[in-house]
């Protein structure tokens, strides 16, 4: 084969490598894409289910029994400006996450410090019902820590002011420092405490140094460590998420009964 002919067969080569390969990628990409949906909305069930208590941190359980718990869980639509159940949208047509990023479905809060830039219209609140009737609300939270987003999830009894459980499912925070707000050893020390004060302002936060018990110092929590910036933001993502431009009005709803 002369040099010409080598160099041409060279390149016809790795063209056709490139198309088969890109055929496959982009085959594989289609074939699985319901898959990725499926696992995506499974993890979003389990990390509901893991604030709640329903799910250990330690457990991995399959999707059977996933379904099996998550079917105690109701999500319901809740209009962000009202705080009322918007009872003619699908929760399966509310995106939180992406709807931020389109003006017509969500809007502007005022400047906070959680530096939560856009509000969903429709939120969702997962509630458990227990014998016909919600024992629990499951609210998703989302803000700035030191490094990344933080997204997780607050549980509140009934009460709408005692804290049952927090599970923070993905953030960007340093492992060991800021990432410590993953670990279950922290997040159990907030069972029991309160969100509120009598007056119902949302006062809950992270303290620098540590709490007292739940019943001297109900309205604090441990700071990590180490992490005094991470600890900042997960007091301004939950005081802004239990505040007025939150979920303030649905629970305030709520508690009086009037949802
Ligand atoms: C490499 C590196 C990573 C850090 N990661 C975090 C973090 O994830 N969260 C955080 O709050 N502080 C982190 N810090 C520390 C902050 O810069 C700051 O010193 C700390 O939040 C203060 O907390 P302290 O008062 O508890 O020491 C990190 C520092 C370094 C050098």
């Amino acid at each position: 084969m002369s040099a010409k002919n080598k160099t041409g067969y060279t390149v016809r080569f790795a063209v056709a490598v490139c198309l088969v390969c890109s055929v496959f990628v982009c085959v594989s990409a289609v074939a699985l894409r319901g898959r990725q949906e499926e696992n995506k909305k499974l993890d979003m069930q389990v990390n509901v289910l893991k604030a709640a208590g329903l799910v250990k941190p330690s457990e991995d359980i399959d999707k059977l029994e996933i379904g099996k718990r998550y079917s105690s869980i109701r999500p319901v639509v809740v209009d962000m400006k009202t705080g009322l159940i918007a009872k003619d949208v699908k929760p399966a047509d509310v995106n939180m996450r992406k709807d931020i990023s389109d003006t017509s479905k969500s809007f502007a809060p005022s400047v906070n410090d959680a530096k939560v830039l856009r509000v969903p219209n429709y939120g969702i609140v997962y509630e458990l019902i227990e014998n016909d009737k919600p024992s629990m609300l499951i609210l998703p939270v989302s803000g700035k820590g030191l490094w990344s987003t933080l997204y997780g999830f607050l549980a509140l009894d009934y009460d709408t002011v005692t804290i049952k459980g927090v599970s923070f499912y993905e953030h960007g925070e340093t492992p060991g420092l800021g990432g410590e707000i993953s670990n279950s050893g922290w997040t159990d020390l907030w069972k029991g405490r309160k969100i509120f004060d009598e007056q119902f302002n949302p006062v809950f936060k992270v303290k620098k140094g540590a709490a007292g018990s739940v019943a001297d110092d109900p309205y604090e929590v441990d700071g990590l460590s180490g992490a005094t910036l991470t600890g900042k933001g997960v007091t301004h993502l939950v005081q802004f998420w239990t505040g007025k431009e939150g979920y303030g009005l649905f629970l305030e709803n709520f508690r009086k009964g009037e949802i």
